[in-house]
């Protein structure tokens, strides 16, 4: 799949955004290592503090489906800046795939590449068989 597909699924996902109290509606496709995409937009909540990221909503349905082998993933809004993933998503993204490729999407379809190593350096990670708990 081009990076143009990959966007494109994240512009169609985000037309499923409840976002009544930003207004910003954000759409992301999450392409695992044999093609497959998980789609995601985000849902907000009157307790703001409970609004779910388009970027997390694909990655739970995709963990759900026992697949964790993330290669690239693509977030888009109608936005007039490349729309960023946020920290928190960052970190959450890095759980899985430290070198996943993201795509950032603004309006009228233009983006910017980045690897996740990036967006978050110096990361809290995983490491290997290590316990980052001990
Ligand atoms: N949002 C996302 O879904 N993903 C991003 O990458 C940036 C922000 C959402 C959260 C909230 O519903 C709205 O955009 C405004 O912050």
């Amino acid at each position: 799949m081009t990076d143009r597909e990959l966007i494109n699924m994240a512009f169609e996902a985000s037309k499923r955004a409840y976002a009544p109290y930003s207004r910003f509606s954000v759409g992301a496709a999450l392409e695992c290592s044999d093609g497959t995409v998980f789609t995601g937009c985000n849902i907000e909540n009157v307790a703001l503090g409970e609004c779910l990221c388009a970027e997390r909503v694909a990655v739970a349905k995709a963990v759900f489906e026992r697949r964790r082998d993330f290669r690239r993933i693509a977030v888009a809004a109608e936005s007039a800046d490349y729309c960023m993933p946020c920290g928190s998503c960052r970190q959450v993204l890095l759980e899985f795939a430290p070198e996943i490729e993201v795509l950032c999407a603004k309006a009228g379809g233009n983006y910017v590449s980045y690897r996740l190593s990036q967006l978050l350096p110096a990361p809290f990670a995983p490491s290997g068989d290590e316990n980052p708990f001990v």
